[in-house]
């Protein structure tokens, strides 16, 4: 069974970029690529670096430990196709991005 969260305000994340936001106990990643929201986990599959902090460009994130790439669509990792990170579905709703989980 799937239940919404509210993460952020839109506001609060600028086109073109991303932050990190903890939530109900959980750190979660959350972009505006385009101005269309992405929410992924933070955690890197590789060693657990901070994905929302990592340096972002287009709709691809770059880890910050050591430069592994995720398109935060889908949550692919473009440095090592076998170890994607989880993408939630991701929506706008009263002014604030919300997840399904
Ligand atoms: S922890 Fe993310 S690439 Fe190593």
């Amino acid at each position: 069974m799937t239940n919404s969260l509210a993460l952020v305000e839109v506001a609060a994340i600028a086109p073109g970029s991303g932050r990190t936001i903890e939530s109900d106990g959980q750190r979660y990643a959350v972009f505006n690529c385009e101005g269309t929201f992405h929410v992924i986990d933070d955690a890197c599959p590789h060693r657990g670096g901070p994905l929302g902090a990592g340096y972002f460009e287009g709709c691809d994130v770059y880890c910050p430990l050591h430069g592994w790439a995720f398109d935060v669509r889908t949550g692919a990792c473009k440095s090592n196709p076998g170890r994607p990170v989880r993408a939630y579905p991701t929506h706008v709703r009263d002014g604030q991005v919300w997840i399904d989980r």
